[in-house]
């Protein structure tokens, strides 16, 4: 712990590949009032884009390779390793392994993950594609809890981006892209500030005047 930060929570980001998400997470808790410090970026894969950029950010980072492991021992790893780094908080972003509901478990309420559309619309895969397939005027993306179901859990935030006529599915990423940069940010800032109130399938945010302004999102 490097403690610049302390009293500030220990987050743990988990991805597979790109790393945007990830970015935007790093650089929003560089703000000196971020209650959220990054402290580890871990991959299931060597060769994810984002570790480079995570260590030239000064995050240390960490491999656990998935490839061919036992879904059960590569949970029983990961687990160690967050909570060998004292991590208080996990953020799934673009994390494409699937994890066993006993390890969700042992994270629930502290594991969050992003989604490019507007849960519970389009889970899964190729989201954009279907979405313009679909004819959706609106799509978006979502911060919620993780449960064991994938892409399934309370949601934290939301933001909705419009789907213009004969808009690609490269189009609305790139799109959905730009607000997931913002409201994963925000929606990891209530977390870290134990504002979120979770009620069955419902969360509430202590403090509505500033939910609301960032539940509605500008659109670009
Ligand atoms: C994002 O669209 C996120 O919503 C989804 O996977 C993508 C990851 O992109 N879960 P990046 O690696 O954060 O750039």
């Amino acid at each position: 712990m490097t403690d610049s930060g302390a009293g500030r929570k220990a987050v743990a980001i988990l991805i597979s590949g790109r790393g945007s998400n990830m970015a935007a997470l790093i650089d929003a808790a560089c703000a000196p009032d971020y209650p959220a410090r990054i402290a580890l970026v871990l991959s299931n894969r060597a060769d994810a884009e984002g570790l480079a950029e995570a260590q030239a950010k000064g995050i240390a980072t960490a491999v656990i390779e998935s490839k061919g492991k036992d879904r059960a021992a590569f949970d029983a790893e990961l687990d160690a390793l967050l909570n060998a780094s004292g991590i208080d908080i996990v953020c799934l972003a673009g994390f494409m392994r699937l994890l066993t509901p006993q390890f969700v478990q042992g994270w629930s309420g502290r594991m969050i993950n992003i989604h490019p559309s507007l849960l519970p619309a389009f889970k899964g895969l190729d989201v954009h594609r279907r979405v313009v397939e679909a004819g959706a005027k609106i799509t978006g993306c979502t911060v919620h809890f993780v449960v064991p179901e994938m892409d399934d859990g309370p949601v934290i935030a939301q933001a909705a981006v419009p789907v213009p006529d004969g808009a690609t599915a490269d189009d609305v990423a790139a799109a959905v892209l730009a607000q997931e940069h913002v409201i994963y940010p925000q929606a990891l800032r209530w977390l870290a500030e134990e504002r979120l109130a979770v009620s069955g399938n419902t969360v509430t945010v202590r403090d509505a005047e500033l939910a609301k302004s960032a539940l509605l999102s500008p659109l670009p």
